[in-house]
């Protein structure tokens, strides 16, 4: 039955942690993934989820099953860290929230609700864009296009070109854009290009997607919110799907949501009961436990003052370590200016090194880089920051 399976290429991310588990190269440097790790190359359990944690297990009084889109708690939580608690799509209940096995989840369990309920959509994406996303339409049979957004010249937004673009997309098709922090460029709009972004988007009748997976790591948690509340118009309609993997250091734990909003209260009610269908077709319910802890965190004064703080430490560190990498690619001579790193946010910097480039890193020096160029810069220590240049240094030079 399967001999004629053939075997599947490695994952463009993924794949390479695996190949950096293998490699015995005691000096090996991971900047794949997009996973936080302190100077000293960890990544860390934040204080708030560990105390968090005790909490959970102590309140604990059953482990029976959650309702199809997950507690009730957690969707609360989540719409008012999203849109602010007093916002009208909380206050008017014209949003739902489910709770998702991660982003990836909710981008999955999105694109199966496109599929069924907005057959004849396209979902645009970014150019470049995050490799898992057309894959996920792709496996929910939900058809893809890609619109401009990247400047490579300039190491900018490529803001024109992306509205020329979306000013022609056929009204009824889906556009993704990336909440904060886009993956993989690390730009994103001004607010008052959300704004405009909002105009065409809504005059041209397009529904918009937000993947909206690092809240807190580009200027902070409500201001990385502006893009989404931007979109929020009244009776404005939208999906947007969220993570805590990196904000609460939640990776292992799987914890996102997928929230739509609908025109009103009527509308979102219909909409969230086929959103559970595909989930009971999927997974049934979510777990609970990474749910528990973000709500524990958000709903406790204490506790939720300790993870602001913890997510202020890592977008610091991240910035901080911006400033130190371009630093060093300059002192070790790499040829170029490089200081379009420190204006990207989030984790990722989009470096400009070439594909031949970042073979050459890993095959030569065990440095592991995603292959677009897209360097993981909370991967950057203190220790590893100079052999890293050094090896940059060689590979531009040739
Ligand atoms: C990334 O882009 O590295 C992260 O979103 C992790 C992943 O699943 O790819």
């Amino acid at each position: 039955m399967f001999e004629h399976i053939q075997a599947a290429p490695p994952d463009p991310i993924l794949g390479l942690s695996e190949a950096f588990k293998a490699d015995p190269n005691p000096k090996k440097i991971n900047l794949s993934v997009g996973v936080y790790q302190d100077n000293s190359g960890k990544t860390p359990i934040l204080e708030s989820v560990r105390k968090a944690g005790q909490l959970v297990l102590e309140r604990q009084k059953s482990m029976s099953y959650l309702p199809i889109p997950g507690s009730p708690a957690y969707a609360a939580a989540v719409q008012q860290l999203m849109f602010g608690k007093e916002h009208e799509v909380v206050k008017s209940g014209r949003a739902a929230t489910s709770h998702t096995p991660g982003g990836t989840g909710a981008l999955r369990v999105a694109a199966d609700f496109i599929h069924q309920h907005l057959p004849k959509a396209t979902v645009w994406l970014t150019q470049p864009t995050w490799p898992n996303h057309p894959q996920i339409f792709s496996a929910a049979g939900v058809p893809t296009k890609n619109y401009p957004y990247f400047d490579a010249k300039a190491n900018s937004l490529a803001f024109d070109e992306a509205l020329a673009a979306i000013e022609k997309i056929p009204a009824g098709d889906v556009i993704m854009l990336h909440g904060c922090c886009h993956n993989p460029t690390g730009i994103d709009p001004t607010p008052a290009q959300w704004s405009k972004l909002a105009d065409v988007i809504y005059g041209r009748g397009l529904l918009p997607f937000l993947d909206f997976a690092y809240q807190g790591f580009a200027e902070g948690i409500d201001q990385d919110a502006a893009g989404l509340r931007a979109l929020c118009r009244p009776g404005a309609e939208l999906i947007v799907c969220s993570s805590f993997s990196k904000n609460f250091g939640l990776y292992c734990e799987r914890v996102g949501a997928l929230t739509i909003v609908a025109k009103d209260k009527a509308a979102i009610d219909k909409v969230q009961s086929q959103v559970k269908v595909v989930i009971r077709s999927n997974y049934s319910n979510p777990p609970a436990h990474g749910a528990e802890l973000v709500t524990t965190v958000l709903s406790d004064e204490a506790l939720r003052a300790t993870w602001e703080k913890e997510v202020n430490t890592m977008r610091d560190r991240i910035n901080g370590t911006r400033e130190l990498f371009v630093k060093t690619l300059k002192a070790k001579g790499v040829p170029g200016d490089y200081s379009f790193i420190t204006r990207q946010r989030g984790m990722f910097s989009f470096s400009g090194l070439t594909p031949p480039q970042v073979e050459q890193l890993k095959q030569k020096y065990a440095i592991y880089i995603v292959s677009s160029g897209r360097i993981n810069v909370a991967g950057i220590t203190d220790q590893n920051v100079r052999p890293l240049c050094e090896a940059i240094a060689e590979v531009v030079k040739g």
